[in-house]
């Protein structure tokens, strides 16, 4: 798979706007949703530090507030050593809105790309088909 360029571009705009005084690691993220609009998040930090934000989570957020609720593609930039791969948490809240064979783009601010998808990074994801119906 290559590289979302255009959508590593747009996570690498907002990337400077992140809230990161603690860890000082700012992280852009960028979706393009089904209609093919882009929407960007960073992470958000707080001093009561669980309070904090990732921007994949402030990117699913600003999709969700425009009235879009499915993923094509996912682009996550940092300057890093190496692309850096989405917490935990984040697989689960993308896996809500994108199915596994979507394409996530890890970047760094350096040059260095990583393409994975949704369901390589949460393999065996809990999802709804394992609630009873009602
Ligand atoms: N962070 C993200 O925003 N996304 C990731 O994919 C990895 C980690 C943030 C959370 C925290 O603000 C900082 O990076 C250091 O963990």
């Amino acid at each position: 798979m290559q590289p979302d360029e255009s959508l590593v571009a747009a996570a690498a705009r907002v990337r400077p706007n992140a809230w990161a005084p603690y860890s000082r690691f700012k992280v852009g993220a960028a979706i393009r949703a089904a209609s093919g609009a882009v929407y960007t998040g960073v992470n958000v930090e707080n001093v009561a530090f669980p309070q904090g934000t990732c921007a994949e989570a402030g990117a699913i957020a600003a999709m969700v507030a425009a009235g879009e609720t499915r993923i094509a593609a996912v682009a996550v930039i940092a300057d890093a050593p190496a692309p850096v791969p989405c917490c935990g948490g984040c697989r689960q809240k993308l896996a809500e809105f994108a199915a596994p064979d979507v394409p996530v783009t890890l970047a760094t601010t350096a040059g260095a790309r990583a393409v994975t998808t949704v369901g390589a990074m949460l393999p065996g994801a809990f999802d709804s088909s394992f609630m009873p119906a009602g």
